[in-house]
């Protein structure tokens, strides 16, 4: 029995993920911020599948949360085996119509939470010569789309470079790049989706399978789905101006709320 930590577990890729790893005879420590909606779907799971569940809630966006969910990875009792860095989100407008404070705030969840819980999660994981560590990225990663393509790049680089670091330490890890995937992701940050084309979207349970033959495999970077890994075998032969004029015209909406 091992035990899996999933930050931004409540909903959409996160709480896919919480479905797939319970059913396996994981248990589990969920992290997001609210805690109701996190108390109720330990019990869900917990009833469901008999596993045991944890709650965290924590904003990682602040220190404190950080700080929460890094206690939680030192525990040696009960260690954590898995961690999968999944908290994120979209904003609301291109460059210059977000206030630089809530660009910050994403560089704080997407970048800097991911960077401490990883380098955590990873010490203990090397001192017992086995773990693994997904951190959810974005296809965004490889084309220019602002502040979230740039951390997501960040999370792509950084999590590639750490797993060639520990290649022989028994620790995998592993970037998950996803397409567009149904979820409360767009509604949330109020981008609208009317013009993405019904053929780009992503059911996340089928993701997060996806994702876990990947690490399974041993690969440092996962695009799931032949429809997504031929777009990025693509914009890698686009010139980056073209692919920004593309990426702005699909997604980036930022309609009503
Ligand atoms: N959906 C897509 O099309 C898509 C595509 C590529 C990549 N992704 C990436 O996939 C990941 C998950 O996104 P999703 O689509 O599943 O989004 P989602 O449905 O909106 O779920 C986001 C989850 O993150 C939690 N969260 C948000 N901010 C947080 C914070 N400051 N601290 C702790 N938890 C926080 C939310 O719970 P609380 O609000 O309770 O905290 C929720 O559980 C993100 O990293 C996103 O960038 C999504």
């Amino acid at each position: 029995m091992t035990t899996a930590l999933i930050t931004g577990a409540t909903a959409g890729i996160g709480a896919a993920f919480a479905r797939r790893l319970a059913s396996d005879g994981h248990h589990l420590v969920l992290v997001a911020r609210d805690e109701k909606r996190l108390r109720e779907q330990a019990t869900e799971l917990h009833d469901r599948h008999g596993i045991e569940v944890e709650v965290l809630p924590a904003d990682l966006s602040t220190e404190e949360g950080i700080e929460a969910v890094g206690a939680r990875l030192e525990e040696r009792t009960h260690p954590v085996d898995l961690l999968v860095n999944n908290a994120g989100f979209g904003h609301r407008g291109a460059f210059l119509d977000v206030p630089v404070e809530d660009e910050l705030t994403m560089l704080k969840v997407h970048c800097e939470a991911v960077l401490r819980l990883t380098y955590t999660a990873v010490a203990g994981m090397r001192n017992r010569g086995r773990g693994g560590v997904i951190n959810v990225a974005s296809v965004a990663a490889f084309v220019p789309r602002g502040t979230y393509g740039a951390s997501k790049a960040w999370v792509v680089q950084f999590t590639q470079g750490v797993a060639h670091d520990l290649a022989g330490s028994g620790v995998r890890l592993m970037a998950l790049c996803p397409g567009f995937v149904r979820t409360e992701f767009h509604e949330r940050a109020g981008v609208g989706t009317d013009n993405i084309p019904g053929w780009m979207w992503l059911d996340a349970d089928r993701l997060v399978e996806a994702a876990m033959k990947d690490l399974d495999r041993g690969k440092s970077l996962s695009v799931p789905d032949p429809r997504y890994k031929t777009l990025t075998g693509l914009v890698k032969l686009a010139p980056r101006n073209m692919l920004g004029g593309i990426s702005s015209r699909t997604g980036r909406k930022f309609g009503p709320r």
